[in-house]
């Protein structure tokens, strides 16, 4: 019954809204932009009220599962609760729809914090609000509050359980993030709403 689950969390995960969005308009994210599927992408290469749409998709589809299975009887069972947090996360982020290549898993990890661990998922937001305020570059954004996530959980006191899951949640985060590092280090990272 767990790895029912998990499977269903990977395949919710899976669905690219992004993607689908920008197919509406006849355009492929994954060749125009970043080439990333995400919300920063819609926004650059469609408009705002698609990457709102996006957003909300893409963080609804790392929420409900969660959501779901702290419903059950598994509700008290921290680390199957994350796994399947995990599972949502990863089928974002590769998601058999497109060949294994997803999207970077930002909002689909802010929908699994913000219900596996709602205190922590809360900081996670704001301090990733902070940074693109200040530096108006939502790829920052995302590495300055996925840093300080593990450090979140450890002053809020979760238990060790949820420290695990937030080291890999920022793992998996810097992982996807390898070209944005790059483009950070060149000082070529386009800001929001900039095309590149
Ligand atoms: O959520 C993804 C964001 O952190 C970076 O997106 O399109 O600028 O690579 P992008």
């Amino acid at each position: 019954m767990s790895l029912l689950f998990c499977i269903l969390s990977f395949f919710l995960g899976s669905i690219p809204w992004g993607y689908l969005i920008g197919k509406t308009k006849g355009i492929d994210l994954r060749k125009t932009g970043s080439g990333n599927i995400g919300a920063t992408n819609v926004m650059r290469v469609i408009g705002k009220k698609e990457a709102l749409i996006t957003l909300l998709l893409d963080i609804l589809k790392g929420a409900i599962p969660v959501l779901v299975i702290k419903l059950t009887s598994y509700g008290n069972n921290h680390i199957l609760v994350g796994t399947v947090g995990i599972c949502a996360i990863l089928g974002h982020c590769f998601t058999p729809f497109l060949k294994f290549k997803g999207g970077k898993g930002v909002a689909t990890s802010i929908g699994v914090l913000l219900s596996y661990m709602p205190l922590a998922g809360a900081l996670t937001v704001l301090i990733w609000i902070i940074t693109v305020k200040i530096s108006r570059i939502s790829s920052l954004g995302a590495l300055v509050s996925f840093a300080l996530l593990p450090l979140n959980v450890i002053l809020i006191n979760y238990p060790k359980d949820f420290l695990v899951f937030a080291w890999l949640f920022t793992i998996l985060i810097y992982t996807r993030h390898i070209s944005n590092i790059k483009r950070l280090i060149k000082g070529e990272e386009p800001k929001i709403g900039e095309k590149r």
